[in-house]
């Protein structure tokens, strides 16, 4: 699969950012001090976890996102390029402070997220002129749609004057750019919420988010993925739906397992697996973060393999 003419597998485009994770047992009221049970500060923004999550499954992403250009995008840049993940296309935004993610998780797994992402940590169209060549030569583009639509739009069309595989992460911001964007997608990955705001209405079980997914390949992708909460996830393509159940492991915390999840379908389909061998390796991704506090994945190819196996010994529902 590696290219000679030294072009990237992969490009993700999303967000970069201090991430700080915290585990307490229960958040304190207003006026209220509860003590940290254990603590974790990585890289992280969802961006950053795909494109970690991908090279620790063996593929060379690059990385399309903002920081701000103080000490912490020092930090984070280098830990990103330690990481395998090429760091060329990071905008250093000036005068501006790097993005922060504070993760609080409680004894349930509860999550509370608090997020300083203001618009100058966000890209917009202007970002991408440097990266335009690089989207377009990337055999995969994995776009994350917490990045203002326009952006993503714009991406998708870059990406689309090349080979690339386009995978939309999420549901877009606004409705502005909406059938364009789904227009331009080969892939369309996103959680129980997302899904909700991409079809407009509620989803009530597994069956109606089949039904959801379907409408969703009408409006262009050639593989859809839906999080159908605790009935696993739900993969629709032309001629074929399968719905892979969850791994019966210990939830920790479930942030970041949305971009490993995304990490193990691309590496799959990056390597020619069909939906359904994609879809199993993306929740054995999933389930191989879930049991770690904070977003940062920690994937082995070794340790992706044990856990697919476990999953085949729980059969499959369609
Ligand atoms: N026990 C589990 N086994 C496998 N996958 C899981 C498990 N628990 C949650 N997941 C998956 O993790 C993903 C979480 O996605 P998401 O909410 O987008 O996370 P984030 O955006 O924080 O990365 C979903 O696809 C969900 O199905
Ligand atoms: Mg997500």
């Amino acid at each position: 699969m590696s290219r000679t003419n030294g072009a990237l597998e992969v490009i993700a485009l999303g967000q970069i950012a201090r991430d700080l994770a915290v585990l307490v047992d229960d958040l304190p009221g207003p006026h209220g001090t509860t003590p940290v049970r254990e603590r974790r500060e990585l890289l992280g923004g969802k961006g950053a976890n795909q494109a970690i999550a991908m090279a620790q499954l063996g593929l060379r992403p690059g990385l399309v996102g903002v920081t701000g250009d103080d000490a912490v995008a020092d930090r984070l840049l280098e830990q990103l390029a330690g990481d395998g993940v090429d760091p060329t296309w990071v905008v250093r935004r000036p005068g501006t402070a790097t993005g922060l993610v504070v993760d609080v998780v409680d004894r349930c797994g509860g999550w509370h997220y608090l997020e300083d992402l203001p618009p100058e940590v966000l890209l917009c169209v202007t970002d991408l002129a440097d990266a335009a060549s690089a989207l377009a030569e990337a055999e995969t583009v994995v776009i994350q749609l917490q990045q203002p639509t326009e952006v993503a739009l714009t991406a998708a069309r870059m990406a689309r004057r090349g080979v690339a595989r386009v995978v939309l992460d999420g549901a877009p911001q606004d409705g502005a750019h909406r059938a364009p964007l789904l227009a331009e997608a080969d892939v369309l990955r996103a959680d129980h919420h997302e899904a909700e705001l991409l079809i407009g209405r509620p989803l009530d079980g597994v069956g109606d988010t089949v039904r959801a997914a379907k409408e969703l390949l009408k409006c262009g992708p050639g593989l859809v993925v839906l999080d159908a909460g605790q009935d696993g996830n739900v993969l629709a393509w032309d001629g074929g739906e399968v719905v892979v159940p969850l791994a019966d492991v210990v939830v920790v915390d479930t942030t970041g397992a949305g971009d490993a999840f995304v990490a193990g379908l691309v590496a799959g389909l990056a390597r020619g697996a069909g939906p359904e061998r994609a879809g199993r390796l993306a929740t054995a991704a999933a389930a191989l973060t879930v049991g770690r506090l904070g977003g940062r994945p920690h994937l082995t190819v070794l340790g992706l393999v044990e856990q697919m196996a476990r999953l085949d010994g729980r059969g499959w529902e369609t």
